[in-house]
């Protein structure tokens, strides 16, 4: 029996189709100066959020996995805007480079404003990393926490820093909880939709014990949705997929412009200087799924992620 199914409302069913429709709130503050620190800079929603701060001043620290791609993007953003722009390289599929990534974080100089995990994957196939671990959960949710852990002194010495997890309304899939005891998915049955729901919601766990150890400090931690928008999200997947994705998802597909602009009012606007451990569709607050919100699995994943994470 579904321990989570009896928290269902259909309200918050209702509450989120109704935020779907919505456009996201826009800020005009400038960000001149200060630093964003993002993974995935280099397509869809990452590429675009990037741009969107660096034309607002802000100066930019890419963790992305592709070198190439990375002097393009990073070119592009000093020629234009005029800002500060640098990367660092790591592929999330290998905890050794994330760790790497997140001890030159701890060196910098500098604040670090706005922490924005986004890098992701979407696989319909189980795929194992060379660490041992499932790959959409290494990928999404390990590699975000192990930059976190590794930042947490750094961000709660600095006068404010907000966290944003890229986060997806994909929670819900994992209907049935984040099984914790079965990572690997040998006793449950392994779909696309159910490992990427559970990655996402051990993201959205991951709040609780983050706001607990920020909470003498101006750190905050949220999580959104960035609308459903057209990317390359899914496209390393087979032809059945893609047939999916080309015909029933891309055509009613928004643009990643509008999930940047959400980013930038999650990371920028003051309205959301208190705001902590929320999750939004966009840019409005919403109630995740129930398993979303079991604050004693959130604590037992943070040990689970030391474990795993190499602490
Ligand atoms: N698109 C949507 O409708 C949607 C909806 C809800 C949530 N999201 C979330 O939004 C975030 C951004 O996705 P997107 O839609 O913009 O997809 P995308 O265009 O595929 O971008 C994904 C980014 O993550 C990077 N990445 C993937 N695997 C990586 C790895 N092993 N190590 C390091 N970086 C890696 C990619 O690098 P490369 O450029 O090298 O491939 C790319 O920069 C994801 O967290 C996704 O779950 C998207």
């Amino acid at each position: 029996m579904n321990k989570y199914l009896k928290e269902y409302k259909w309200s918050h069913i209702g509450a989120m189709l109704k935020n779907n429709k919505k456009d996201p709130k826009v800020c005009s503050e400038d960000f001149k100066g200060r630093l964003l620190v993002i993974s995935g800079a280099t397509s869809g929603i990452g590429y675009e959020t990037a741009r969107l701060y660096a034309s607002h001043g802000a100066d930019i620290i890419c963790i992305n996995r592709n070198r190439e791609k990375s002097e393009k993007l990073c070119n592009e953003l000093k020629t234009e805007f005029h800002i500060d722009c640098s990367y660092i390289l790591a592929d999330f599929t290998r905890l050794q480079e994330v760790h790497a990534v997140g001890k030159r974080l701890v060196e910098l100089d500098r604040d670090i404003d706005v922490l924005m995990h986004n890098a992701g994957v979407y696989l319909t196939k189980k795929t194992f990393t060379g660490d041992g671990l499932e790959e959409v959960f290494q990928v999404n949710y390990l590699s975000s926490f192990i930059l976190n852990y590794l930042l947490k002194e750094k961000l709660s010495a600095q006068a404010q820093a907000r966290i944003i997890y890229v986060n997806s309304e994909g929670h819900r899939f994992a209907i049935s909880g984040l099984h914790l005891d079965d990572l690997s998915w040998d006793r449950h049955f392994y779909t696309g939709a159910k490992s990427y729901g559970s990655a996402k919601t051990a993201q959205l766990l991951s709040m609780y014990p983050f706001m607990d150890y920020f909470k003498d400090s101006d750190v905050t931690i949220n999580a959104m949705h960035p609308g459903d928008v057209k990317t390359n999200m899914g496209e390393n997947n087979g032809k059945i997929y893609q047939f999916f994705k080309h015909n029933l998802i891309n055509p009613f597909a928004k643009s990643s412009v509008l999930s940047a602009e959400a980013l930038y009012y999650l990371g920028v606007s003051q309205a959301l200087d208190d705001s902590n451990g929320k999750f939004y569709n966009f840019t409005t607050e919403e109630r995740p799924a129930p398993h979303a919100l079991d604050e004693e699995l959130g604590m037992r994943l943070w040990e689970k992620s030391l474990e795993l994470g190499g602490f």
